[in-house]
């Protein structure tokens, strides 16, 4: 399976899930009768699709964006910081 994420537009999520959730029956949407996951990452009802994908559209290729309060923004640099425990 392929993420189809090579030539699209990346998103920086936070997540501050630690384990899996497991889906079942009442997970279904009753309107369409199936299960949608989210692959965007910003969905209020996540791991499951809300429709907040819609805000992705626009989104330019090879650009890396992160969503604040609603807001899209892009990211022009990733910075790691290293820990005091990597400086001993
Ligand atoms: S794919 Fe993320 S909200 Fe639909």
């Amino acid at each position: 399976m392929s993420l189809g994420i090579e030539a699209r537009a990346v998103r920086e999520v936070t997540l501050d899930g630690t384990g899996p959730l497991r889906l079942d029956e009442d997970d279904i949407d009753e309107e369409y009768g199936d299960i949608a996951v989210c692959r965007c990452g910003l969905s209020e009802e996540f791991p499951l699709c809300d429709g907040s994908h819609r805000r992705t559209d626009g989104e330019a290729a090879g650009v890396r964006y992160k969503y604040v309060d609603g807001e899209r923004r892009r990211v022009e640099e990733i910075r790691l910081v290293a820990a005091e425990d990597d400086t001993e």
